[in-house]
This record gives C-alpha cells, structure tokens and sequence, in this order.
C-alpha cells in the first residue's frame, strides 16, 4: 500500500517536472524563434516613411507635450508602433531584439542591462533626459548614427510624449513632469495675449474653490458621465459587489480606508497613505494620483478640471446605501 502511495507520488512528481522541461523548451526555443519574423516587419517600416515627411528633430518642447500626455495612451502605442516586437517593458523583464525598458527614464544611455548596445549609443554619454527620448524617438538614426534600433521613428509629436510618459511611469518612483518655462508655453513668434497654462497641464488646480463648496453643486449623473468619458470604467467597477479589474471595484469608496480590503493587492505608494477616503483626499487623489501616491499602480493621468472631479466625487458618493453627508458649509 505504501509503496502504491509512493510509486503514484513519484509519478506525479516526473509528469510535473517533464511538463515544467516541456513549457521551459518550448518558451525559449519556440518563442526565441518567432522573433526573426517579427524583425523582418519592423525593419520594413523605414522604407514605408516617406522620405521628406517626418523631421528629424522635434519641434514642440517635450515639457509642452508631457502636460497634456497620457501614459495610458502612450501603453496602447508603444503596441501600435510594434515596440513590443523588440522590447519588454515590466520591472526584470527579458532583453529582446532590443533591451528590456523598465526604468529607462534618468538612466544613461545604451549602458548596463546585460545588453550590447551599438557603438553609436553607447558612446553617446549623458542620461535618458524627456529630451534626449524626445529626440531619439522622433528619428533614432539621426540621434546616434549607426544604432541597432531598426525604427523608423515616431512622426506625431503628441504620440511620442505619450509613449514617453508611459515609460516614465515604469518605475517604483517615477520622475516628475516637467514643468514647461513660460517661454516654452508662449513662444516668442506666435504669442497669443492668453496662454494656455493652466487648464491644459493636469498639474495642480488653480482653482480656488475647496472641494467642500464644490460639492454643493456637484452633480452625480454629470460624474456619472465623466466617469465613463475618462475612462475609469476600463480599469473599476462601480456596483456592490463589482469584480475587481486592473483597479478595484468602488462602490462605497467614499469614507472607507484608503487602499485596504477589497481582495485588492494596492501598491505601497497608496497604502502610504493612512486614513479615510475623505472628500478632500479624493480630490488630491484624482487631481494628479502619481503627485498623490508617486509609484501607485493607477496609471491614470489625473483631472484638472475641479468642477469635473467634484462631480465625480459626487458620483461615488451615491454608491452607497447610506451616502456620506456632504461637508457641511
Ligand atoms: C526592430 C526592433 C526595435 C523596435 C521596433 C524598437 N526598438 Fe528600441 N531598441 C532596439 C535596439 C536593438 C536598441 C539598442 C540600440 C543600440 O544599441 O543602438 C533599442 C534601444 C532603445 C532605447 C534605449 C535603451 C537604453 O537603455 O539606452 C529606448 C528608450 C528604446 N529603444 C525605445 C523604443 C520605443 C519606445 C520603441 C517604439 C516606439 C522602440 N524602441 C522600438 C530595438 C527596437
Ligand atoms: C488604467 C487603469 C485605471 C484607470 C483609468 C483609473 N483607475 Fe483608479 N485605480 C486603478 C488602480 C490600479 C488602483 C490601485 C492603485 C494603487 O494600488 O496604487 C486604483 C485606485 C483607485 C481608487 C482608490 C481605491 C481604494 O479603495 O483605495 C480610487 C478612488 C480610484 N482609483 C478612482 C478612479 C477614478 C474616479 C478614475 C477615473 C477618473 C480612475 N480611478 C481611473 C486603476 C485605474
């Protein structure tokens, strides 16, 4: 009976290691091989450029670009450009054709990662500044004559400042924006009497009305819609009992403990953060959630606009049996 026992364990044990050999085989034999092909179409694109059409310098300032980026835009690019052909993109990700990405932002350029990199990039010197990625991603052979990096380039300015924003968000601690000079807003040849400063960047509200007054007049239907038009219902679900997603379900978020519960793993940026979903905490949240917890997860670029974020407030207020009392005035 017992050596039953044991000759059925033993055999379990050899199925599971000759089906772990198996996947291991096939993972780097089968996948290692489909990349030949995906670099015979990514080296086709150069010749798809038209040859006067993209500049080979950026002309917009990036710190212009990344006020208005969004990384959740730049993540569907970095597929629609076919940088995944060639790169990984998560925390200890493999080396491809080209070097894994994570953490990219600040660092030097074409050093490290157990990567060769070309002679043209690596003797580049200096850091991966918003600049230098700027300039890179608008033509790569123009930035270092010679590279490895069979890309054409990405033509639409806002597009690049997208991908570049979605890599600055792969860090457990990204970078800041930064902050466009005044100049860099109004430049000196077309300069309009009002710049458009404030509302365009999602940096903080110039508003001075608290969210407490706001919320007064807030409308939850309104929030109701914003919610969908800025895309949190990709990522939460809003009803009792809705299934976590990307991001955790919400409802009666209003007043519970920040990043708790929930069967949710939050990130330690947002668990940082002691105490209730206050009012006030969920306006500083969705005004700017990589100022308010730098490194969380919710790669979301924020709302600037308070009037919409107190609608929204406002919404999530409703998701409950017995909604919060609004501040009293
Ligand atoms: C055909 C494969 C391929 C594609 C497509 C590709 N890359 Fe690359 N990438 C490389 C290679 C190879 C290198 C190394 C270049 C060198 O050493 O000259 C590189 C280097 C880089 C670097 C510098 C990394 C460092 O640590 O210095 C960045 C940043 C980068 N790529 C971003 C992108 C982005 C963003 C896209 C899409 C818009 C993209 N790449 C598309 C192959 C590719
Ligand atoms: C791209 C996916 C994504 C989008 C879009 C998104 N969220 Fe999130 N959200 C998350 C993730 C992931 C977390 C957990 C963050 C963490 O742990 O750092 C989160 C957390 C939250 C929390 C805190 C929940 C808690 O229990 O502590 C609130 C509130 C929230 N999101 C509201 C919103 C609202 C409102 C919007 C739209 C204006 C939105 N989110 C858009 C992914 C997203």
């Amino acid at each position: 009976m017992d050596s039953l026992e044991l000759n059925k364990t033993v055999a379990a044990v050899l199925v599971a290691g000759i089906v772990f050999f198996l996947s291991g085989f096939i993972g780097t034999n089968l996948v290692r091989n489909l990349y030949p092909e995906k670099v015979a179409i990514a080296i086709e694109t150069p010749q798809e450029a038209p040859a006067g059409g993209a500049p080979a310098a950026p002309e917009t300032p990036i710190a212009v670009l990344l006020a208005k980026a969004d990384p959740a835009r730049g993540e569907a690019a970095v597929k629609k450009e076919g940088c995944v052909a060639c790169h990984t993109f998560n925390d200890g990700g493999k080396n491809g054709i080209g070097p894994n990405l994570y953490g990219v932002v600040g660092e030097p350029i074409g050093k490290g990662k157990d990567f060769t990199f070309s002679n043209a990039l690596a003797s580049k010197g200096g850091n991966w500044t918003f600049d230098a990625l700027n300039h890179w991603l608008t033509k790569p052979a123009a930035f270092a004559q010679g590279t490895k990096m069979t890309f054409v380039g990405v033509k639409n300015e806002q597009e690049r400042a997208d991908i570049i924003d979605y890599l600055r968000t792969l860090a457990k601690t990204p970078e800041p924006r930064p902050t466009p000079t005044a100049e860099e807003l109004n430049p000196p040849k077309a300069a309009p009497a009002t710049p458009p400063a404030g509302e365009k960047s999602a940096a903080a509200p110039a508003a001075a009305e608290s969210i407490d007054t706001l919320l007064a007049t807030a409308d939850p239907a309104a929030g109701e819609a914003m919610v969908k038009k800025q895309g949190c219902n990709a990522c939460h679900t809003f009803n009792q009992g809705g299934k976590n997603g990307i991001g955790p379900n919400l409802y009666g978020v209003v007043g519970e403990p920040i990043a708790q519960g929930k069967d949710f793993s939050f990130s330690t940026a947002l668990k940082a953060h002691q105490g209730k979903w206050t009012y006030e905490e969920l306006d500083k949240w969705l005004t700017k959630p990589a100022s308010y917890a730098p490194g969380t997860r919710m790669t979301f670029v924020g709302m600037s606009n308070a009037k919409q974020r107190a609608d929204v407030i406002a919404y999530l207020r409703s998701l409950s049996p017995n909604p919060e009392p609004l501040p009293a005035k």
